[in-house]
């Protein structure tokens, strides 16, 4: 158990990777605090966590919404004194040509993923920068590195998040906290599904055929799994990565070399 009671915020942790990671991060000996916004599913989390013998807490939130990160941060120092890890990976994900791209969705996408993750950093890294110590991990994607046809605006966002993250840790490595980012590729979460389920209707694909060309751009010949990209989280959560910071971490079965 390399993170013995280390408190750990996970946004968006009652789902795909952000449910592999708390589950994770239980497993390593920390508390988790899930930030999310759907109740039931947290509580299901939260109770496979209790089954491990570690502790939870939920804590609705919106991470969009600064009054409800101010509420969180709070939430985490009343009940556990000290944040040592913050997990950004609440995000969301749409489908359009840019010249179709309403600015609803724009700002939709880049409240959720970029601005989510700056409200989050804000506010933890006040009370890291107070321990002098903490890991910051935000969840980016592969497409915050390249442009892909019908997704600029999540690679937008995206790519804010690996920047954002860059600039932290130069701002924060003063105050011995890590900041790092992760870039997954295809990882089979309802988020992936539901793109599959776009592209089908769309591009009048069937589903196998869609995996097939998926699976042909990934020289690991494999999907990623939440859990994939969870032990990476951990790993940069944990002293190992002590001398870690500001890095974006592909966890892609290898695709940018396709
Ligand atoms: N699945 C992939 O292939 C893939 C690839 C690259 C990056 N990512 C990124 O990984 C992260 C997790 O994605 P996933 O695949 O598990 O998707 P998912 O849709 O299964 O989970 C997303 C989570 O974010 C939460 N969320 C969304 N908006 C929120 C908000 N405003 N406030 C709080 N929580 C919010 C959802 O409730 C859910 O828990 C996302 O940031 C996503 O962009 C996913």
């Amino acid at each position: 158990m390399t993170l013995r009671n280390k408190i750990v915020i996970v946004t968006g942790g009652n789902r795909g990777i952000g449910r592999a990671i708390s589950l994770a991060f239980a497993q390593e000996g920390a508390k988790v605090i899930i930030a999310a916004r759907n109740e039931t599913k947290a509580r299901e989390v939260m109770d496979d966590i209790k089954k491990q013998g570690s502790e939870c807490l939920f804590v609705r939130t919106d991470v969009s919404q600064s009054e409800e990160i101010h509420n969180l941060v709070k939430a985490t120092l009343d009940e556990f004194k000290r944040i040592d890890i913050l997990v950004s990976n609440a995000g969301i994900i749409s489908i359009a040509p840019v010249v179709d791209l309403q600015e609803k969705e724009w700002d939709k996408i880049m409240e959720v993923n970029a601005k989510g993750v700056f409200l989050c950093c804000r506010a933890v890294a006040k009370q890291m920068i107070k321990q002098k110590s903490g890991k910051i991990i935000n969840v980016s994607s592969r497409l915050g590195k390249v442009g892909v046809p019908r997704y600029a605006h999540y690679c937008a966002s995206k790519a804010a998040v690996m920047v954002f993250s860059q600039t932290l840790a130069l701002e924060l490595a003063p105050y011995g906290i890590n900041v790092n980012s992760v870039a997954p590729g295809i990882i089979e979460t309802d988020m992936q599904r539901w793109e599959w389920e776009w592209d089908r209707k769309v591009r009048g694909m069937s589903l196998e055929e869609l995996k097939d060309e998926a699976l042909a751009t990934i020289p690991l010949r494999r999907m990623g799994t939440p859990e994939d990209v969870a032990r990476v989280v951990v790993f940069l959560a944990s002293a190992d990565a002590d001398y870690l910071t500001g890095q974006s971490i592909n966890v892609t079965g290898g695709m940018e070399f396709r």
